[in-house]
């Protein structure tokens, strides 16, 4: 294997504790690892060698709440919505049949234009979800694609109870033969538990049988309206439960308390003129906060983690550093990746070779700069990929 020095970081953000922010640094990569890092007059010598002239180095992008298996347009429900229509879940069955309907190869092709899209803008670790079949045959389909293109898949066969069937009966369905029939293909079982989805006690049954069978837990709670969403998750141990857009005291307060992550998802909130979510109230209470895009057709028709990044800093008063972090270590935390050999959303000796280079002085010019294409350079797993 080769080694390559990144030389020249006038700011590097590691995310490592130890390690920290560092001014004139260095990384070293080998193979799909990140070997060395620190600062520039002491690093190692390398087989090859890029100054990247003073620019802002961080980890790439990990992006922990997609939904990319899908066909169609919505563009029609956005602009009805941009004057004056509310949003609802049961947009969701427009994609369903859009979906249903399309060959392998166009799903495949248009998962790969939009993982290629986001790579692009820098992020490196990416999850999606099924959640647009909602038969066996369909969820299926959906995670053996995903599973050949992605980072980590999500079941979501929980996503909409099919119009015209019985929501107790389709329960039973995803918490029987669908589960059995994606289980091989994901790690994770999300659910969509909120009025006009599914509720507690649904939701609770689809995510023990995914317990019961090995898959982690994440939550979509508390988007369209206060429910109980949070503390279902908490209560079942997920690893996450995304948008926390509409929490009342107590959700915070069970957040904080415990080890599930409460992923943002603001280009939603934008996109769907709900209000955007209690971040400073979360960070301040001592939760674990991830950003993440929620790229999808419907609700948040966006791959833009930087774009994230920047409506956190200037609308939600977190700082620079904490929506950094959140789009990078508190995505992997979301996904129980950020430890260990081959960690992401960290920089340092033994994770896996996920570099960031702006084209920027410093990470500030995120918000500073706002809307401006800032990604100067990527590697995802040490492979150069812009
Ligand atoms: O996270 N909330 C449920 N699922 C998606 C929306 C999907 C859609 O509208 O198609 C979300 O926002």
């Amino acid at each position: 294997m080769t080694s390559t020095a990144i030389t020249g970081i006038g700011e590097l953000t590691t995310n490592d504790d130890e390690l920290g922010d560092l001014t004139d640094a260095a990384l070293v990569l080998d193979g799909d690892r990140i070997v060395w890092a620190g600062p520039a007059a002491a690093a190692p010598a390398a087989d090859h060698a890029i100054d990247v002239a003073g620019r802002a180095v961080l980890p790439g992008w990990v992006d922990s709440h997609t939904h990319l298996l899908f066909a169609g347009d919505r563009t029609a429900e956005f602009t009805a919505r941009m004057n004056g229509e509310p949003y609802a879940a049961g947009g969701i069955a427009v994609t369903v049949d859009a979906t249903r309907a399309a060959a392998d190869d166009e799903l495949t092709a248009t998962l790969r234009r939009h993982v290629a899209e986001a790579t692009a803008h820098g992020t490196t670790c990416l999850e999606t979800k099924t959640g647009y079949g909602l038969t066996v045959a369909d969820e299926l389909r959906a995670a053996r694609i995903a599973a050949a293109e992605v980072d980590e898949v999500t079941f979501l066969g929980a996503h909409l109870v099919p119009p015209g069937q019985d929501a107790d009966d389709y329960v039973d369905l995803v918490s029987g033969d669908m589960l059995d029939a994606v289980a091989d293909h994901v790690g994770w079982c999300d659910v969509f538990c909120e009025r006009g989805a599914f509720d507690a006690e649904q939701s609770r049954r689809v995510l023990r049988a995914a317990a019961d069978r090995g898959l982690g837990l994440r939550v979509h709670g508390n988007q369209l309206g206060p429910g109980p969403g949070v503390r279902l998750a908490v209560e079942l141990g997920a690893a996450s439960v995304d948008h926390c857009t509409h929490l009342e005291p107590d959700d915070i307060a069970a957040l904080a308390g415990s080890g599930t992550v409460a992923t943002l998802l603001p280009a939603c909130d934008l996109s769907t003129r709900q209000p955007l979510p209690p971040a400073r109230e979360l960070l301040d209470a001592g939760a674990t906060v991830a950003l993440a895009s929620n790229c999808n057709p419907g609700s948040s028709y966006t791959s833009s983690m930087a774009f994230c990044v920047t409506t956190a800093v200037l609308q939600m008063r977190m700082t620079v550093p904490e929506a950094i972090r959140a789009a990078t270590l508190g995505g992997a935390r979301a996904l129980r990746r950020d430890t260990g050999d081959g960690a992401v959303g960290v920089l340092r000796p033994g994770a896996r070779a996920d570099v960031h280079v702006l084209d920027a002085p410093s990470t500030s010019w995120l918000a500073y700069r706002p809307g401006v294409p800032l990604t100067h350079a990527v590697w995802r797993a040490g492979t150069r990929t812009r």
